[in-house]
């Protein structure tokens, strides 16, 4: 595969008016979720929710890719057709979490390193021939007031999406690289601003020290946006303009697009900052969106685990990215919740 094939698959996961879906829960987060809704988690309970997402009418009009998890890549219909083939057929790329998980980094305390290199270069090459066409790696930062993140936690987190994006690049898989500074505590939005710059420059730092090519990536981010128990709260915008302003000064303007996560934060408000964000430009690179609860968790609180609710969860699922498909164009109101 040509460079070239990397970087138009880029662009097109960050075409305008779509997003990704990100529905790449490993076995031990899916299940967790299942059980918040009283929904036994099996191996064909998860397949027939993936199904569901994967198969719900028209979203490919704002849905460029999926991320899935390994036992997902290897399902598919009751008939046997291969997810990744439905998605194919449909126009969407189907993507991949090579990442095996944040796992606690040996001498620094609440933090950790997101392992999966041992071995990568075949995985990749096994989930290319599964008609993966692009992956995804989740490195995980966490602020506190005990002095984390370290300088430790964000060097190696760091060194390891750059070797797995170089390791992509070569393999024929746009890699999606996720560094993650979780929402979780009571930091302020300045405190978050700071995390997250440090953080960006050190991965583009070390990216480019790796020869990964900045044309053949997308950036996953968190926003830039106080913690979950802070008692201050930015508003929409402040967070909106505070998260462009942190990318511009980090971001490579080669970069084809910026995907954020969600992070937590409610299905609305995410749509909300995304909107916000796109009224901004012209910006360097494209905004979009690769929510993963953001989109999924009013389909799964419609579907709980009943078969009979499946026509109504995927109208759930196909209200959420459509929302945020137009988020993409800065044309969303909050009235447009109420239309579902
Ligand atoms: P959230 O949008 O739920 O944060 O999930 C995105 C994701 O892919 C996390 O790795």
């Amino acid at each position: 595969m040509s460079d070239n094939d990397l970087a138009t698959t880029a662009q097109e996961m960050v075409a305008p008016g779509k997003g990704i879906l990100a529905a790449d829960e490993s076995v031990a987060t899916i299940s967790k979720r299942f059980a918040a809704l009283g929904i036994e988690s099996t191996f064909e309970t998860r397949r027939q929710y993936r199904e569901l997402l994967l198969t719900a009418p028209d979203i490919s009009t704002y849905v460029s890719g999926v991320i899935l998890y390994d036992e997902t890549l290897r399902q598919g219909l009751t008939d046997g057709t291969p997810f990744a083939d439905i998605l194919n057929k449909s126009g969407i790329f189907p993507g991949i979490k090579v990442d095996t998980g944040a796992k606690a980094l040996a001498g620094a305390p609440g933090e950790t390193i997101t392992e999966g290199l041992d071995g990568l270069r075949e995985r990749i090459a096994e989930y290319v021939d599964l008609g993966a066409r692009f992956a995804k790696w989740r490195a995980v930062i966490t602020i506190a007031e005990d002095g984390r993140p370290t300088r430790n936690a964000i060097a190696t987190n760091a060194h390891a999406l750059a070797r797995y994006a170089a390791l992509c690049q070569e393999g024929g898989l746009v890699p999606i690289v996720e560094p993650e500074v979780l929402m979780d505590g009571d930091h302020s939005i300045e405190r978050s601003y700071e995390v997250t710059s440090e953080t960006l420059r050190t991965v583009f730092g070390e990216l480019a020290g790796q020869g990964v090519r900045f044309e053949d990536m997308v950036l996953k981010p968190s926003m830039v946006i106080a913690g979950k128990k802070a008692s201050l709260q930015a508003d929409i915008q402040e967070v909106a303009e505070e998260t462009v302003r942190c990318l511009l000064n980090t971001v490579p303007a080669a970069v084809p697009g910026v995907a954020f996560l969600s992070g937590g934060q409610s299905a609305d408000v995410a749509t909300a900052h995304l909107n916000a964000m796109s009224k901004m430009g012209p910006l360097p690179w494209s905004l979009s969106f690769s929510y993963g609860r953001a989109l999924q968790d009013p389909a799964l609180a419609t579907w709980k685990g009943d078969q009979a609710n499946v026509d109504a969860a995927q109208k759930a699922l196909y209200h959420r990215v459509r929302l945020n498909g137009i988020a993409r164009s800065g044309e969303y109101t909050p009235e447009m919740e109420e239309a579902a």
